[in-house]
């Protein structure tokens, strides 16, 4: 949420600053701005709307060091007044996060006599930086940071400072080396320009010059910390001919499920894992979104593997109402980031109250791992589209080998042959070209199943409606006669998703019922018989590959993925960056 970059060494800062806010701009993309220091003088160019319109403003900005950021508005409409850079003084800041108390700081600095311009929480940094500046850079940035409540990444420059200052409290920062020292909220931002990266941990602050990296903990106590090779493989590789990232990356969904299980029994020790969740009195699963979408399979995976009450709690609300846990139990945080503000929260209550916490993620950096006792990596490589899909099938992989741990009939070898028929169903398009047809031209979208297929319909609802903006809910196919059928009628379409055998024959009355109210319906199935059964009836039918019924989410999340996707193209939305939404939820 919000992306922040630094730069100092001997290029061009803007253009540098520039590639980097790129590459971040899935992190937030309402306004951009970029600052650059040079002969002591500060140049500033910040606008409303994407990166990319920057660019003209990019030659009045001299100087070899400069900030950088990319923004998703919490205060402030997105004009380029509120767009960071903010300066005042001597100096210029960037922040990604939210500053709790910055209404009172405000009226503090107000009464001081200080001008705001901004609508922002962000701009009493660079006032308090102002206030508390005695000729000591770091020292007023420390007693800047020392009376800000809430979380911040923070990068800043001071007029006639050769170098930037960057620090963070519960928001990631990586530092890079390369041909030049850079700065960024995560690591995509530094992939083809630095060889080696670093990671802040909270309360560090770094000074940064051409020359070198100076970073003090939070007690300005000079510290070293380890920079790692940076690899190619941490880049985002582009959209590989794709036309969105979001098409690149459903395709990537069988090399994430290989990956994943690849990884897996190296990245683990199985049996003390398999100890601890056979011995656990509960696991709870938390999460936001797409990630707590997993969890809802993980409840269904997870309960039939072990025996013990398995919960999955929407991580924003379980921070109120948190699990009650034991130093007997286990709780899983499912994050893609490992950022997410709600589920980092909802993590760390649990942990505290003494549960094992294992974090299922995609980002080996990022905060969750820092406070996990175990890792079980997601290996999606870098998703940049806003909208999970990947790293969604991916997490199904982790909760299948988890299981498969205590459940001998769980099989590895089952999740690689399914991945075979994703890949199949990834690559192609056609049945996912006439659902999303139907659903553009509908008023409302529902989806439907039973039992395993209802976690996988609550996620295509939530895909569909983040790219397409199509009002869309996911339900369980039973609740339809207790309240949505009133809804029903022939601009409303109902994707079904009937994948289990067992529950077919109630599913097939749920698209009775809908029928008989001139309701449009989409049929996914992996049943040859049921889509026999109803193909001449419904307005749509996509019969997917036969797979066991535990497994059928793979693919049936793939196809929803795809209808998601095309119906986004059709209505002409950007399916990588809907409006509103930013990858990296990293305020609460
Ligand atoms: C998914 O398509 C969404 N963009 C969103 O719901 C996301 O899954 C959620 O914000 C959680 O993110 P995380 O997995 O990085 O924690």
């Amino acid at each position: 949420m919000c992306g922040i970059v630094g730069y100092a060494g001997r290029g061009p800062a803007a253009a540098e600053l520039f590639e980097g806010l790129k590459k971040l701009e899935y992190r937030g993309y309402d306004s951009a701005g970029i600052s650059t220091c040079d002969r002591g003088e500060i140049f500033t160019a910040k606008r409303g709307g994407r990166v990319e319109e920057l660019s003209p403003a990019l030659k009045n900005l001299p100087g070899t060091v400069g900030i950088g950021h990319t923004r998703w508005a919490t205060h402030g409409v997105a004009n380029d007044i509120n767009a960071h850079p903010h300066c005042y003084g001597k100096f210029a800041v960037v922040h990604n996060g939210i500053i709790e108390n910055y209404a009172e700081l405000r009226a503090e600095l107000i009464a001081e006599g200080h001008k705001f311009a901004s609508q922002t929480d962000s701009e009493v940094i660079v006032h308090l930086l102002d206030f508390y500046y005695d000729g000591d850079f770091s020292d007023a940035l420390r007693l800047t940071c020392a009376r800000l409540k809430g979380c911040w990444a923070i990068a800043a420059l001071c007029a006639g400072f050769d170098g930037f200052a960057v620090t963070r409290h519960s928001s990631p920062v990586i530092l890079g080396e390369g041909v030049g020292r850079f700065a960024a909220s995560d690591i995509y931002a530094l992939c083809g320009r630095a060889h080696s990266y670093c990671v802040l941990e909270d309360g560090d602050m770094a000074i940064v010059t051409p020359a070198g990296t100076e970073i003090f903990d939070r007690n300005m106590k000079a510290v070293r910390r380890a920079f790692e090779p940076l690899k190619e493989e941490y880049g985002d590789g582009g959209t590989d001919g794709c036309p969105h990232y979001m098409l690149k990356e459903i395709r990537q969904n069988a090399r994430t499920m290989r990956a994943t299980c690849d990884k897996f029994f190296s990245a683990v020790n199985a049996g003390e894992l398999r100890l601890r969740l056979a011995s656990a009195d509960k696991i709870v699963l938390v999460g936001c979104g797409t990630a707590y979408n997993a969890a809802l399979a993980a409840v269904r995976l997870l309960g039939g593997a072990y025996d013990c009450p398995v919960s999955a709690h929407i991580a924003s609300e379980a921070r109120y109402s948190p699990p009650r846990v034991t130093k007997k139990s286990v709780c899983i945080a499912v994050s893609q980031s490992g950022e997410t503000a709600d589920t980092l929260m909802a993590a760390r209550i649990a942990r505290d109250a003494g549960a094992y916490l294992l974090a299922v993620t995609n980002v080996g950096y990022s905060a969750i791992t820092r406070i996990a006792d175990k890792v079980v990596p997601v290996c999606a490589g870098a998703e940049v589209c806003v909208a999970a899909t990947k790293s969604y099938i991916g997490q199904l992989a982790c909760f299948h080998l988890l299981a498969s741990l205590n459940a001998p009939d769980m099989r590895r070898e089952s999740i690689l042959k399914v991945a075979d028929d994703v890949e199949k169903i990834a690559n192609g398009g056609t049945y996912a070209e006439v659902i999303a047809r139907l659903c553009v031209q509908s008023r409302a979208v529902f989806f439907l199943g039973r039992g395993a297929d209802v976690d996988v319909a609550v996620e295509g609802s939530l895909k569909l409606k983040e790219v397409s903006y199509i009002f869309s809910d996911g339900y369980p196919a039973g609740e339809l006669k207790h309240g949505t059928l009133a809804l029903v009628d022939e601009s409303v379409t109902s994707v079904v998703l009937i994948c289990d055998e067992a529950l077919a024959e109630k599913c097939v009355n749920a698209v009775e019922q809908i029928l008989s109210r001139r309701g449009k319906v989409a049929v996914v199935t992996t049943l040859e018989r049921t889509y026999d059964e109803l193909k001449n009836r419904v307005d749509a039918a996509w019969l997917l590959p036969s797979v066991p019924a535990h497994l059928a989410h793979f693919v049936s999340a793939t196809a929803l993925q795809l209808i998601a996707y095309r119906a986004a193209v059709l209505a002409g939305r950007d399916p990588d960056k809907p409006r509103n939404l930013a990858k990296s939820v990293t305020v609460e």
